[in-house]
């Protein structure tokens, strides 16, 4: 089996190639940086996965068309990358703080580039290479706004990109494809996204290692997850499961 894995430098992208990699995943580690991306292909052939670099800049649509065009087929697509926010020196990536009255129209942009948009292409450009009974994941959060949780362009660029899923899905189910797309929402994990403060979140702070298995096993186990978004603890967040499975 065959894996790529976007934003796999690092975090839970890094944690997930892992998982799968000791499960005999052969391992595609997409990253933008390339020196980056290459240390995590030293780190997991160190462990005997057999890992390679593929560019994947989700803001530079030319790689994701080249990295399509040089693989030929994958089993697994798990669109990891992502942002919280638009990059600023002056804050934090994800300032839970802020309210819906911080953003500017070029927050909302910028985000939804990456997590939205990239995420899109990716998925059109690497569909045509995925086997027939291939599954697309997507790495995504709760969408609902809390006094606890309520970064509005994160959240915004993550419910487009949970609609786009659902709507695959629901294609993927109408043609009789064998193929899958699903959500997994990981909780709070400890990466460079929060600072490593997730913990200050709602209790249910996981380590990137333990995020990479829970994603690895949902990944490779038997069951149709079509349209489906899985929460932390397993459960299926049924607000979203409409048509797919009705
Ligand atoms: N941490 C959490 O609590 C949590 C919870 C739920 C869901 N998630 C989701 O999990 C995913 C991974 O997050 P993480 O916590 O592991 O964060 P992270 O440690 O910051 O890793 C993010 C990864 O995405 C890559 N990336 C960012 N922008 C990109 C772009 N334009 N093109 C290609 N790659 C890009 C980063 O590359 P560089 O190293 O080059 O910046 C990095 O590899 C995200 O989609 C996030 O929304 C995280």
């Amino acid at each position: 089996m065959k894996a790529l894995i976007t934003g796999a430098n690092k975090g839970i992208g890094f944690a997930i190639a892992e998982a799968l990699g000791k499960s005999g995943v052969g391992i595609l580690v997409g990253a933008r940086s390339e020196s980056h991306g290459q240390e995590a292909v030293k780190k997991l052939s160190a462990q005997g996965i057999p890992a390679s670099f593929v560019k994947i800049d989700l803001n530079d649509f030319d790689t994701i068309h080249n990295a399509a065009e040089e693989i030929d087929q994958l089993d697994l697509l798990i669109n990891n990358a992502g942002i919280p926010d638009s990059h600023k020196a002056d804050r934090p990536d994800l300032d839970t703080k802020k309210t819906a009255f911080d953003y500017t129209t070029d927050d909302l942009r910028e985000t939804l580039e990456v997590n939205f948009l990239g995420t899109h292409e990716m998925i059109r450009s690497f569909l045509p290479k995925l086997a027939a009974n291939g599954k697309i994941v997507n790495i995504t959060i709760p969408i609902q706004p809390t006094n606890h949780w309520h970064p509005l362009a994160y959240q915004t660029s993550k419910a487009a990109q949970n609609v786009m899923a659902m709507n695959y899905a629901l294609e993927f189910k109408n043609t009789g494809s064998s193929k899958q797309i699903f959500g997994v929402m990981p909780g709070g994990v400890a990466t460079d996204l929060n600072g490593h403060t997730a913990g200050a979140m709602d209790g249910y702070i996981k380590s990137a290692e333990e995020a990479g298995e829970f994603i690895a096993q949902l990944a490779l186990d038997t069951e149709n997850h079509n349209g489906q978004m899985i929460q932390h603890d397993g459960k299926i967040v049924t607000d979203y499961e409409a048509q797919i499975h009705g």
